[in-house]
């Protein structure tokens, strides 16, 4: 964990050292724009806990891609290789240099793997790649020469996503190309690797259709001929967060898991009849928070923000909120999303701009400037998911998640006592009007 607080750069994450919930307020205060997210860490090593226990006799493999789905993956990866997470997946290069100057030591995935302009950052950081492609084994390869050292790599197959992965049928001439690339290379020489293989899951969380089933079938049958084919990967991994959730019937002997880690999944589509198994006892990670920095009554019939999207109907008491739609906070969510203030839920009024939004605090008494403003997150027994901004705005949690900006500092939390389970809050629902 970054050992000094840096509180005040516009346009980067701050890594502060994990503080108590009670100093959130001095250190909001002292933002020189008061609007952050707070990362609680005792929630991330519950949440690391569960999805522990659910993966049973599997390795974890944490997916901190895209910063941590927007945590802030340095902090996030630290404090799960603390819990005894064994592998890591992140999207690019980049992601995996920044974990490992962060200190993590355990092996890193890249589930990209198609974005590498500088090979010895391979060898250098520790680093396995992806392979989709006879082709790309060539690159490898050149890798392992170049620098006299083995590469492993995980082999992904393409069983039904149709996006990275090696079709199936493709099988035989890659591990053709694979022998005649090691053929005769010593240990000293470089030799290629195939350590893992797995496949990527297109629609786990819906156990109705029956993609899940024909991929995993499929997979099952690449995985028979590869072991035909001479191959024994000590790694085997396909569940993702649904999957982990919802099947007891993937063969693996590892798990990639980025979504349950952060308190959410996809809503799981049952068929009918069948007992509604929900992730509840998952709890989000994040909150997003704000302050109201400027109040102004108006008349009836007053145009608010850009294109006047919004009239008052009435006498209204308007907040200025300093956080928009390069925070993350979508514009779809304009006259439509909900934040909660002093106990309550307001609305958000007008168009929400690049970095202010409106929000109607008519009927909520004693707003003050300087109250604190729920945009994700619990306050005063209420709270608001990511779930439910997302399904207000038609998209999924992780794209809420992800979208809150480089400049939207974040907080860590330390909770004296760890253990302690939140209390129950009243949810929002369905913050559509
Ligand atoms: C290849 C791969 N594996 C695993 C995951 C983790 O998925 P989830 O966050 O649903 O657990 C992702 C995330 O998108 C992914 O791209």
């Amino acid at each position: 964990m970054a050992k000094t607080p840096d509180l005040t750069p516009a346009g980067t994450t701050v890594l502060a050292a994990p503080v108590k919930p009670e100093s959130v307020t001095a250190i909001s205060e002292k933002l020189s724009r008061p609007t952050w997210a707070e990362i609680s860490l005792p929630a991330l090593r519950r949440n690391y806990a569960r999805v522990r226990k659910l993966a049973d006799y599997r390795k974890l493999m944490a997916v901190t891609k895209a910063d941590a789905y927007g945590h802030g993956a340095p902090n996030v990866a630290q404090v799960l290789e603390a819990c005894g997470a064994d592998w890591f997946g992140v999207a690019t290069v980049d992601e995996a240099i920044e974990l490992r100057a962060a200190g993590v030591t355990r092996p890193i995935l890249l589930l990209g793997g198609l974005y590498m302009s500088d090979p010895a950052a391979l060898i250098e950081f520790r680093l396995t790649p992806t392979v989709s492609s006879t082709a790309r084994l060539d690159t490898y390869a050149d890798c392992a020469h170049q620098f006299g050292q083995a590469v492993d790599f995980h082999l992904k197959v393409d069983t039904g996503m149709g996006r990275l992965g090696i079709p199936p049928n493709l099988l035989e001439s890659f591990m053709e190309r694979l022998a005649d690339l090691n053929e005769g290379a010593s240990p000293s020489e470089g030799r290629l690797q195939l350590s893992g293989f797995f496949t990527h899951l297109a629609s786990a969380e819906d156990l109705v259709a029956t993609q899940t089933d024909d991929q995993l079938a499929r997979f099952t049958r690449a995985l028979g001929r590869l072991r035909a084919l001479g191959a024994e990967p000590r790694w085997v991994h396909v569940s993702n967060s649904a999957a982990l959730l919802a099947r007891t019937d993937v063969q693996e002997n590892m798990v990639r898991v980025g979504a349950l880690l952060y308190g959410y999944c996809l809503p799981l589509a049952l068929p009918a009849g069948s007992e509604r198994r929900t992730p509840a006892e998952f709890e989000p990670v994040l909150s997003f928070r704000s302050r109201v920095v400027f109040l102004k009554d108006h008349p009836a019939g007053t145009p608010l923000g850009y294109s006047a999207s919004f009239f008052t109907r009435r006498p209204s008491r308007i907040a200025t909120i300093p956080v928009g739609y390069a925070d993350g906070l979508s514009r779809a969510l304009s006259n439509r999303g909900q934040v909660i203030l002093r106990g309550s839920f307001a609305r958000i009024v007008g168009n929400i701009s690049m970095d202010m939004t409106l929000v109607d605090v008519t009927d909520i008494p004693g707003v003050a400037v300087g109250d604190e403003v729920t945009l994700i997150g619990q306050s005063g027994g209420l709270s608001i998911t990511a779930t439910e901004v997302a399904q207000a705005i038609g998209t999924i949690p992780y794209e809420v998640l992800c979208s809150i900006g480089k400049r939207v500092p974040r907080i860590y939390l330390e909770c004296p006592d760890a253990s302690e389970e939140p209390s129950p809050v009243k949810r929002l629902g369905n913050i559509l009007r």
